[in-house]
């Protein structure tokens, strides 16, 4: 993570927390820079706000969690600040209608909101006292401050599901395009993974943060299996739909041709990328094939485990994540050929299991024994117990490195086709 090293560091970085904090900001004005200003009070994925809600909900979000909440200071603007609280996530198009009647502000009331509410956080990013936990469980290991960073890196995530979703035409993708690649990996097949224990979660006092769904530990016994050594591919996923299987949200149909759209151009098909698809999609799949996906226990063996029974920090090792060991931390905005960074291949040989696209599990999303809601952030978790997500791993293209962490988990409804998520089959 940079900003606190050792597993357990009792000093924070100031400068390390401002940096990383207008490192968001400026990469958060790069990605709404990108649609047309006439798209800002569109809803590119109906299942959603507005972009123009992500605009005010990034500053509001860092200001009510760590100035107001967790230090006590005063409003800025209530309104505002109860207009970009939360996001949303309901079930289907029709329940999101409901959404629609909200009304927003103009933009420039947007940014100058923003602006105040980023004045208040670096001030308290400079010079508040961040830990005090007997002042706010949220201060707690500055759990606030490390609240509000992650949560603005997610989004960096999301708004670009979002963008994704817009026509070309209200894009600026000048200089943005031309991602289209192919190369055949340089093995296939697949790895045989032995009996053993796959760690779950994390020890709270050995991680700086981490969210509440990855405590407490949890040490799972797993039986031995087979799992592909690569995502599945569009060029594999052709196979299934010319014999009746569903189309991949990212495919586009021109003249009787597959084409994908990828994040700023429509482009021939890549054959050796990794499909992104939904959970149901990949769930048929593997059974067309007779096959299953794998659960969060067996992604943790094949991703961290190794033949000696020892586990990695990360599928290639101890060294900090890298662009030499996947597509993550916004390398490209759109995946690459699968295989294509060996030396980021888990001690088994599997290929790409942190980067190149979310990997989608089996397992429904629930607490580990011992969770306790995030102070910070109580329903961050909570609200998503509810049978109806599941747990998917590794990163996406444009994951930040800080989220590359073992114990992190990501969730989404098995039927979102929007995220940046593949799947590989298991035995
Ligand atoms: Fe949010």
């Amino acid at each position: 993570m940079g900003v606190l090293t050792s597993t357990r560091a009792p000093r924070l970085d100031r400068n390390a927390l401002r940096t990383w904090y207008l490192n968001n900001r400026g990469r958060s004005a790069e990605l709404f820079a990108l649609a047309e200003p006439a798209a800002y009070y569109e809803r590119p994925i109906p299942l959603r706000h507005p972009i123009v809600f992500y605009e005010g909900h990034l500053p509001a979000f860092s200001y009510n969690k760590l100035v107001r909440e967790a230090l006590g200071g005063a409003s800025l603007d209530p309104a505002l600040e109860r207009l970009f609280e939360r996001g949303i996530d309901p079930p289907d198009v029709r329940d999101a209608k409901r959404h629609e009647r909200d009304s927003w502000p103009d933009r420039a009331r947007v940014q100058a909101f923003g602006a105040a509410c980023d004045a208040a956080v670096l001030q308290a990013l400079a010079s508040a006292d961040l830990t005090d936990a007997s002042a706010s469980p949220l201060l707690k290991n500055a759990q606030a401050a490390f609240t509000i960073l992650e949560h603005e890196e997610m989004h960096h995530e999301t708004l670009l599901y979002l963008l994704h979703r817009l026509p070309l035409e209200e894009k600026r993708v000048a200089g943005r395009t031309g991602a289209y690649v192919e190369a055949a990996p340089l093995a296939t097949g697949r790895v045989q993974i032995g009996a053993g224990t796959a760690t779950l979660g994390a020890r709270r006092e050995a991680l700086a943060f981490g969210w509440d769904n990855e405590f407490a530990e949890r040490i799972v016994d797993v039986a031995a299996f087979e799992i592909d050594r690569n995502d599945v591919t569009n060029g594999d996923w052709l196979a299934f739909v010319r014999d009746g299987g569903p189309l991949p949200a990212f495919w586009l149909e021109r003249d009787g041709a597959y084409r994908l759209l990828g994040a700023f151009e429509e482009m021939p098909l890549p054959l050796t990328w990794p499909v992104y698809v939904t959970q149901q999609q990949a769930r048929a799949y593997a059974a067309w094939r007779g096959s299953q996906l794998p659960t969060e226990a067996q992604y943790h063996r094949a991703a961290f485990g190794a033949p000696d029974g020892s586990e990695r920090a990360f599928p290639w090792g101890a060294a900090p994540p890298s662009a030499a060991f996947g597509n993550f931390d916004f390398k490209r905005f759109d995946p690459e050929p699968v295989g294509t960074n060996p030396a980021g291949a888990s001690a088994w040989g599997v290929h790409d299991l942190v980067g190149n696209g979310w990997e989608w599990t089996s397992t429904i999303f629930e607490p580990f024994d011992g969770f306790v809601p995030h102070a910070s952030y109580p329903q961050y978790s909570a609200d998503f117990f509810d049978g109806q997500h599941i747990v998917l791993k590794g990163a996406s293209p444009v994951t930040s490195r800080n989220l590359v962490r073992r114990s992190l988990r990501n969730w989404y409804r098995p039927s979102y086709p929007y995220v940046y998520a593949t799947f590989r089959t298991v035995d």
